[in-house]
């Protein structure tokens, strides 16, 4: 058998741009953070590189108690992307707080607790076991979980459900720690879940979680998946990341925003920024490149140099400013009236500039409203 080694991203001289990011007072050294349910709690990425030097290591989302998960095969491959239905297999937050935070916290690691339950009060019992917890730099709270108590509808469809989670967990969780409502893209409108979860406590918010998906076997003519459906991820839904990131950017500027979604390189990290993102979470490629949460930070900042931008702060949101007028393609034709020709210019300009306005109308509800 051949394995093969990834080689720890080289260390070499960096280009100098701030990459400290700060999100509603949880302060990273850079925002790249893993992806939950994509790197555990850290402890095998820690052979492909240190994992205190990205931003945080956002941990696989814990129970109450421990869980198996859902039946085998768990695992599709699908057309630029991969559909799972791990469930939220895991040992329980008391060995998760006896072994995974202590050691997150021996490394110098920053921790991003993933929490997720079948009731509300689950969610709170996971908060409040957190107070005093090593390494605790944030909550990510997965409302992406079919409540028990609702005939198994996901909190995070649901915009009352998901808020009523997410206050139980502000008021349960440490002081000073924010809580991140992670977002379900599988939503009619992701605004209004934004909205209800900010209202209720949010102090930021991730997205996106996996989109529900489906395959089929042509041979066997079944359903691959043990489980039968399973969340879609990779670069397949990057579209789908971006366009949910600008849409909440949009509506709530100020509220800090995780997002991931089919991030492979630093552009594609560089993307979600411009969109709204001020960290980005390395998932699915993290199985095909272990190194890739370090390499997609280097390529971030090099990113950025190459553009100029001297803080990743500044590219957070950048792909929201107002179009820039365009310079005139060609010269005055000869003999032309050249007054003529620049108003025609002008006037196509405008024309081109409120087809692009119209566009960013159609994602955004309440401009659509006041049109
Ligand atoms: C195998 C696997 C397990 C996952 N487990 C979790 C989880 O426990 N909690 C969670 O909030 N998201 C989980 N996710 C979703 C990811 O955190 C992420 O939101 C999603 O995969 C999109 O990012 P990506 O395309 O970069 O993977 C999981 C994704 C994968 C592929």
């Amino acid at each position: 058998m051949t394995l093969t080694v990834h080689a720890a991203p080289a260390s070499r001289a960096r280009p100098d741009v701030e990459m400290s990011v700060d999100l509603a007072g949880m302060a990273l050294p850079n925002p790249i953070t893993t992806a939950s349910g994509c790197a555990a709690a850290g402890r095998e990425l820690a052979q492909f590189f240190d994992v205190a030097s990205i931003g945080a290591v956002v941990t696989k989302s814990i129970m109450v108690g421990p869980r198996s998960g859902r039946p085998t095969p768990r695992m599709a491959e699908t057309p630029s992307g991969m559909l799972n239905s791990i469930g939220l297999q895991g040992p329980g937050i008391d060995a998760f707080l006896e072994h995974d935070l202590p050691w997150l916290a021996s490394r110098g690691a920053r921790a991003v607790v993933s929490i997720a339950g079948g009731t509300v009060e689950d969610y709170a019992k996971l908060a409040a076991k957190l107070r005093g917890a090593p390494a605790l730099a944030g909550i990510e709270a997965n409302i992406s979980c079919p409540n028990v108590e609702d005939r198994g509808q996901v909190f995070a469809c649901n915009a009352s459900a998901a808020a009523t989670v997410i206050q139980a967990v502000r008021r349960a969780a440490p002081t000073g720690v924010p809580v991140f409502a992670k977002l379900s893209p599988d939503v009619t409108d992701i605004v209004a879940i934004a909205r209800a979860v900010v209202d209720a406590g949010a102090d930021g918010l991730s997205m996106i979680n996996t989109l529900l998906g489906m395959v089929i076997d042509t041979t066997t003519m079944r359903p691959v998946l043990g489980g039968l459906t399973g969340g879609l991820s990779g670069p397949a839904i990057r579209p789908v990341a971006v366009r949910c990131i600008w849409q909440v950017h949009q509506a709530l500027p100020e509220i800090p925003i995780i997002g991931m979604g089919g991030v492979r390189t630093g552009l594609d990290a560089l993307e979600l920024a411009l969109a709204g993102a001020s960290a980005i979470s390395i998932g699915t490629v993290v199985f095909n490149d272990p190194t890739a949460p370090l390499r997609i930070l280097h390529e971030l900042e090099d990113a950025l140099a190459a553009r100029g931008i001297e803080r990743f702060v500044d590219a957070v949101g950048l792909g929201h400013r107002a179009p820039e007028p365009r310079p005139r393609a060609y010269p005055d034709p000869p003999g032309s009236d050249a007054d003529t020709v620049q108003a025609d210019t002008v006037q196509a300009d405008t024309a081109q500039a409120g087809t692009h306005q119209a566009d960013i109308g159609r994602l955004d509800p309440a401009a659509e409203e006041s049109t």
